[in-house]
């Protein structure tokens, strides 16, 4: 008999599946649970006055899970000439830079080669504002609030006083486009079929020209490491699984700060549109959040997790946040008691990946760690015929990731046991060998 054989070949095939992707997730910064997730920034071009351009620029977050918190997004792009950009309405550039050659009583508003532009706060005047704009930056994921996850700001500009080559259409197109965002990437503009708009919904008009801008996340680019962990516990075992050792960071090392609970050490200026740098508690894992899953009890046809997310920064208070939890049995979830939840629709409809998030005004806010925060729900899973066991790890996640940053999951060496279950002692180095011979043939 093959060795191999003693292992649960479905858990063999989550853990193969697990390890390809990892693979191609750390190399292309390609997300298998959000494949098609993008951030894209449309640039309509409304009117041609001749000497100037009316623009709208929109940005909308096209990813299932992953939002954009505070202090938000930041837009910057190159100018391919002289452009200035004489008004603008529903966000500002942060700098007006040098306009010395505009000698007038009317200064543009922004005169760099490299504008960066921020969003307007909610509740901006009236006159500042322009349609679907001012909401802090911040967007929501598509599967949170499907109304919250875009926004718009209109500008004028002056046209380029000499001509730029290098451009097919009437306008020229800026280039060079970034999100402010960490681990966010753009590429190069491209025109898409012009946006259509109606005013009463029987007409439709259209604007002259089009661009679409598309940047994709990469948990690598915004952090090479981790930001979260996993703990394990299980009715029918006292231990409780902690967090891997350094699962985020390890104590001592350089750079690695921690504090205690002294909340004197935590002060620290605040900064105007740059998110506060972690204050971590101390812990052997250092990460900012821990996921705890707690196999809690089993009915006839049922069994019961709970979940509870724990924030161990002393500065962020995480609003929006989400959980994204990957196990066979979601496909069966009965009852989600304090969270929200839907089911992702990813894999090829295997229906075992779904999204957690809080209510509004209950738990949508994970309050900093002096605050005591955390989060908690219990979810009722029923037993499906044939696949359900409480061996070889099984009722534990394969996968989770908070806020879209994968969580680092204890070894499944490590697993709470069922009490008198003969352990298969090799299993791990099994798994190991069988993963080597599959890469060796895969590449
Ligand atoms: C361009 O962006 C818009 C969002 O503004 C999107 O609906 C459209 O599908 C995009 N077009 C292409 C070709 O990517
Ligand atoms: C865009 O960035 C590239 C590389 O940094 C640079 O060579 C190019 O000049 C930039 N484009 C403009 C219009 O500044
Ligand atoms: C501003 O631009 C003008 C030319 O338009 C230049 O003469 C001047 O030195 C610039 N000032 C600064 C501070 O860069
Ligand atoms: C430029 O605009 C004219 C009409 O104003 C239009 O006929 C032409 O197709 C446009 N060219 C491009 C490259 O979009
Ligand atoms: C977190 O939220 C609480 C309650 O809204 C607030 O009192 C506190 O100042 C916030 N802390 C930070 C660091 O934003
Ligand atoms: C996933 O769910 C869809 C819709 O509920 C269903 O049609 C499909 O058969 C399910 N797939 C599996 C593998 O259970
Ligand atoms: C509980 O699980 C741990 C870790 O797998 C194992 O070492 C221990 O023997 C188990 N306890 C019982 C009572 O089976």
């Amino acid at each position: 008999m093959y060795p191999f054989l003693f292992i649960n070949q479905r858990s063999m095939g989550n853990i193969l599946i697990f390890i390809f992707f990892s693979i191609i997730v750390s190399s292309y910064g390609y997300d298998p649970l959000d494949p098609f997730g993008n951030i894209t920034v449309t640039w309509d071009f409304l009117s041609d006055n001749g000497e100037t351009v009316d623009v709208r620029v929109s940005i909308y977050n096209f990813q299932l899970f992953r939002h954009v918190e505070e202090p938000g997004w930041k837009l910057s792009w190159d100018w391919r000439g002289n452009e200035v950009i004489w008004a603008m309405l529903g966000a500002e550039a942060i700098e007006q830079g040098n306009c010395t050659r505009f000698r007038g009583q009317q200064k543009p508003h922004c005169c760099k080669k490299h504008p960066v532009i921020i969003d307007l706060m909610p509740g901006t005047p009236y006159n500042m504002q322009s349609a679907n704009c001012c909401k802090g930056g911040v967007l929501t994921s598509l599967t949170q609030n499907q109304a919250k996850h875009g926004a718009s700001f209109q500008m004028n500009y002056m046209k380029s006083s000499f001509s730029v080559s290098g451009s097919s259409s009437n306008f020229s197109m800026p280039e060079n486009f970034t999100l402010g965002i960490p681990g966010y990437s753009c590429g190069t503009p491209f025109e898409v079929p012009p946006t259509k708009f109606t005013k009463d919904g029987y007409r439709w008009q259209q604007v002259l020209e089009t661009w679409n801008v598309t940047c994709i996340y990469s948990q690598f680019l915004a952090s090479p490491s981790p930001k979260c962990c996993v703990s394990l516990s299980a009715f029918y075992n006292s231990t409780i699984v902690p967090c891997p050792v350094c699962s985020c960071n390890c104590q001592g090392l350089p750079g690695a700060h921690c504090v205690n609970s002294d909340k004197t050490s935590v002060l620290q200026m605040p900064q105007a549109n740059e998110p506060p740098k972690p204050v971590i508690r101390c812990s052997h894992h250092m990460c900012p959040i821990r996921v705890h899953w707690h196999v809690k009890q089993s009915y006839k046809e049922y069994w019961r997790v709970k979940i509870t997310i724990t924030n161990l920064n002393f500065v962020k208070n995480y609003s929006q946040w989400n959980l994204v939890v990957l196990h066979p049995n979601l496909r069966s979830l009965t009852q989600v008691f304090s969270f929200n939840y839907q089911a992702l629709p990813i894999y090829g409809n295997l229906n075992d990946t779904g999204m957690f998030w809080g209510l509004p005004y209950y738990n949508d806010l994970l309050l900093t760690h002096g605050e005591n925060g955390n989060v908690q729900t219990e979810i009722l899973l029923h037993k499906d015929q044939g696949e359900f066991t409480f061996k070889e790890g099984w009722t534990f996640p394969r996968k989770i990731s908070f806020n879209g940053d994968e969580c680092v999951m204890p070894s499944p060496d490590d697993y709470p046991r069922l009490p008198n279950t003969a352990h298969i002692a090799t299993k791990s180095s099994l798994i190991l060998l069988y993963s080597m011979l599959l890469f060796a043939m895969l590449f």
